[in-house]
């Protein structure tokens, strides 16, 4: 008989927003007449702005072309993206790198569920509890997962974000290889500040750990003196890998582009003891399995990065941001205790009554055709809340949270 990876067949359920989607198609089909709102999954509504539209036609022109057209490319990006992407992303914030330490790819999904491949099979990997599913079936993809029990992997070390801890996970008890980060966090929507970031910079420094470092939602922090980047912490360039995306900051949700930072100073040994540098092996990794991101994506990325397309996006990111408001006053409204929304797209909600999260999902949609997420998909942490994504328009957000108010005083009378 054939046998198939028992760390995959050891998989708890479908991926969480396989299930959310599945949830709404089965509701889709029981009510053909609901006009779904979804504040579900992370996905942007607002189109691409006209910069990044103008720089995409040129490509695929140049594509039509036999003296501009362009074929293989290399594997980690085009020099003219890392190049945009180091001078607005980083020296504009002070952090020198070299543009080499940046490479890009499809999407920050494939980079963050990709580079626990360089990490000893063994390695003790920590994750915040809630967090984004990614880094955790991905581990647990690679065997690092030991058995699943009760929704929490044995052999990996959790790290509860809660209300009493103000979603700031604590230093593991025991040292970890390891550690996932994740700021603005999905999906709690909170953020750490420079404080928090030093002490994990520090906790890796003084025992050998990797961060890797998710900066995802880094264009919703509002305020200047939060850190976009871990390599605004002295020290960080050699113990942590940061990735990022253009999904939400510049709508690539279906075109897709990401990068991961992979600084050339940080190394790792060999089981004899021989001395690496992730980045040449990170390099190496993408040239075996992947041959690039589109060169007219390429193109787009690299106008986003850009005048006049960075003016377009921020008006962009204003909606969302107004969005966000609008749930956080609803919230406050409603008596409902919320968190995130300020530097995030993401609002965690608890849930009214203490109903746990599945419940109120079902509720949600039954009554009132709205799609969350809840929050216990994102980790034992996350049972009792929801997340609320600030990404669709703003007159749909306004009238799910009319419904949301709607079924709150049903349930409530
Ligand atoms: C989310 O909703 O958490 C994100 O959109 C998922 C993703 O970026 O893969």
């Amino acid at each position: 008989m054939r046998s198939i990876n028992t760390a995959y067949a050891g998989l708890a359920g479908n991926y969480l927003f396989s299930e959310v989607a599945r949830r709404v198609r089965v509701y889709k089909e029981n009510h053909p007449e609901a006009d779904v709102i979804s504040l579900g999954i992370g996905d942007v509504s607002q189109p691409l702005v006209p910069a990044v539209i103008e720089a995409l036609h040129e490509a695929v022109d140049e594509m039509s072309r036999a003296e501009t057209f362009r074929g293989y490319g290399p594997e980690q990006g085009y020099a003219f993206l890392r190049e945009a992407i180091l001078k607005h992303d980083y020296l504009s914030r002070g952090v020198s790198l070299d543009a080499d330490e940046i490479l890009s790819s499809d999407g920050e999904k494939s980079d963050v569920g990709n580079f626990h491949e360089l990490v000893g099979e063994d390695s003790i990997i920590a994750l915040t509890d809630p967090v984004y599913p990614v880094y955790e079936d991905s581990n647990a993809m690679a065997g690092r997962g030991g058995v699943h029990e009760n929704g929490r992997w044995s052999s990996i070390v959790y790290l509860p974000c809660t209300k009493e801890n103000n979603f700031h996970p604590a230093l593991p008890e025991k040292r970890v290889d390891v550690v996932y980060l994740c700021s603005p966090n999905n999906p709690t929507g909170t953020v750490l500040d420079r404080t928090e970031l030093e002490k994990w910079v520090n906790y890796a420094r003084e025992n050998d750990s990797l961060i890797m470092f998710d900066a995802a939602y880094e264009a919703f922090i509002r305020d200047e003196s939060i850190p976009r980047s871990i390599y605004e912490i002295p020290g960080a360039d050699e113990v942590a890998v940061e990735f990022r995306s253009l999904s939400k900051t510049a709508g690539f949700t279906g075109l897709r582009c990401g990068y991961a930072v992979v600084p050339k100073k940080i190394t790792a040994k060999t089981a004899d003891g021989t001395v690496l540098h992730l980045h040449d092996i990170w390099l190496r990794r993408q040239c075996t399995k992947y041959n690039g991101c589109p060169y007219i994506v390429q193109r787009a990325a690299e106008a986003a990065f850009m005048e006049p397309a960075r003016t377009q996006m921020k008006a962009v990111l204003a909606i969302y941001q107004g969005n966000a408001d609008m749930m956080l006053k609803t919230c406050e409204k409603l008596g409902l205790e919320a968190f995130g929304g300020v530097h995030s797209p993401y609002v965690w909600l608890r849930t009214p009554g203490g109903m746990d999260s599945w419940s109120f999902f079902d509720l949600l949609l039954e009554k009132a055709a709205v799609v969350c997420t809840p929050g216990v998909g994102f980790g034992a942490s996350g049972e009792g809340y929801v997340r609320l994504t600030a990404f669709n328009t703003p007159s749909l957000t306004r009238a799910a949270l009319e419904r949301l108010e709607r079924v709150l005083a049903d349930v409530r009378s």
